[in-house]
């Protein structure tokens, strides 16, 4: 089989409206109490992601569904939660955005010893940011992401905006084959060198994503993740003016999307304000244009036939109130160049591995095709590109020289976006993970205020898989 066949509906195997209308999550996981755990258990599972009479579909969940639980819980509590292994693999999680201890991070050799299949592993942490994040293995994570290993982590604001729902929608996709089962072609050499892992069926919180249901006049908060390996998802809402209040978690100044669109690369969020202002019982389609000549029909916003539950938009304040962080001082910056090189037409013609030079030919056999400054990753513990000095500002200037585009994820901080292309970005927003279009060149601030050494990586897995990871350190 083609690895990357062309998305697209299998409306036969979709078994009505009924069951996509839903697309609601079960309720979330929350601490009842201060002091209580919360279980997670990553395991084998089933999923139906053509609705209650589609095929079954083997998948590995957090306690075995797709999306894992939403874990809820308040900005500045201490989250507990034991973690049982119940795969036949090693595992671990990472809190995918949060800005907390080393220790607590989930990445195996690096952080912690991964946790073996029976066996279990305590994260326990304060949550110093509100917003929208998500949890996910880092071990083998093309195979256990691509599976269905992730779930979303909402920290609450202790005073969020007025919406009448706040909708988490967990959009992914994944490789399937005829009989509905997870394509078994992990790290598809493929894959490795050009876009990642596509998928062919997209989905809603596990649905094939055909409706989602809204009344007129309701105002919506959207808080939209991105979980797939590698797609990267560009939504265009028609017919709806959404309003992006948070990126990666953090608040951003409250901004219609450049050209309309809602860019959201793998581990990405956006949360957007959305006032369905279209008319009862009307249909809009909500469309995926990212990838040129490949944009198809995501899902329709179906509305009832009720009556508007008002006239006009809701008169209430959508900004969010900022995050506790320390704000860079550009003029005491460390500076640091960093060069993602290698992939199908990028030119790459050696690099580094586990300490030797070698060729691309070289290379590619051991599955390894990008380089991070010269150097291609195997594992996750590495000789640190970078040292940054604790509580000092760094600035990263991040060159692609690739053919490809890349959303780069830095662990244990969140960074402003100064400059793309040479030109300042509008508010300079807070992200986690910043995406470079082929040549692109970005520049991101931080004050490096979390010691211990950290991953550095590109989010599509199977670029991470075949060597775009590198540690910074801290200290
Ligand atoms: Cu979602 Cu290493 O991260
Ligand atoms: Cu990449």
């Amino acid at each position: 089989m083609r690895p990357s066949k062309p998305i697209g509906r299998r409306s036969v195997l979709r078994s009505g409206l009924a069951a996509a209308l839903g697309a609601a999550l079960p309720l979330p996981l929350r601490q009842a109490r201060a002091g209580d755990w919360l279980r997670l258990e990553p395991r084998p599972g089933t999923a139906r992601f053509f609705g209650d009479g589609g095929p079954q579909t083997g998948v590995w969940g957090y306690n075995g569904a797709v999306p894992g639980p939403e874990v809820r819980v308040r900005q500045g509590d201490r989250l507990r939660v034991l973690v049982e292994n119940q795969l036949p693999q090693e595992t671990t999680v990472h809190w995918h955005g949060l800005r907390i201890p080393h220790a607590m991070d989930g990445v195996p050799d690096l952080t912690q010893p991964a946790i073996k299949p029976g066996e279990a592993f305590r994260y326990e942490f304060q949550v110093p940011d509100a917003g929208t994040f998500w949890y996910h293995p880092h071990v083998r994570s093309s195979e256990q992401q691509g599976r269905g290993l992730y779930g979303v982590l909402v920290v609450e604001e202790p005073e969020p905006p007025a919406v009448d729902r706040d909708v988490i929608w967990v959009i992914d996709d994944w490789r399937l084959t005829e009989q509905s089962a997870i394509s078994e072609t992990f790290d598809h050499p493929h894959d490795l060198s050009h876009d990642g892992r596509l998928g062919n069926v997209a989905t809603l919180n596990g649905l094939d994503s055909a409706a989602f249901a809204v009344r007129a006049g309701e105002r919506l908060r959207l808080r939209i993740v991105n979980t797939a390996n590698a797609r990267i998802f560009a939504l265009r809402f028609e017919g709806h003016r959404p309003l992006v209040i948070a990126l990666d978690g953090q608040p951003a100044t409250p901004h219609e999307p450049e050209d309309g669109r809602l860019v959201v690369p793998p581990a990405g969020r956006v949360d957007v304000i959305l006032d369905m202002q279209g008319e009862p019982g009307g249909r809009y389609p909500v469309m995926d244009e990212f990838y040129p000549r490949r944009s198809y029909r995501y899902l329709d916003l179906v509305y009832d036939q009720a009556a508007p539950l008002r006239n006009s938009p809701l008169d209430a304040a959508v900004a969010l109130a900022p995050n506790p962080i320390a704000e860079p001082n550009l003029a005491e910056a460390q500076r640091h160049d960093i060069v993602l090189a290698g992939g199908a037409m990028g030119g790459m013609r050696s690099a580094i591995l586990d300490g030797q030079t070698m060729e691309i030919g070289e290379l590619a056999g051991r599955g390894k095709v990008w380089a991070l400054n010269g150097i291609a990753a195997h594992g996750h513990v590495m000789e640190p590109l970078f040292t940054f000095r604790l509580g000092r500002t760094q600035v990263l200037s991040i060159r692609n020289e690739t053919a490809f585009p890349h959303p780069m994820h830095l662990h244990g901080h969140s960074f402003r976006l100064l400059t793309r292309n040479g030109n300042p970005v509008a508010g300079n927003p807070w992200l986690d993970t910043v995406l470079l279009a082929a040549e692109d060149r970005v520049e991101v601030a931080f004050v490096a205020d979390n010691p211990g050494d950290w991953l550095f990586h590109c989010h599509v897995l199977e670029h991470m898989q075949a060597g775009m990871s590198a540690v910074v350190r801290v200290a």
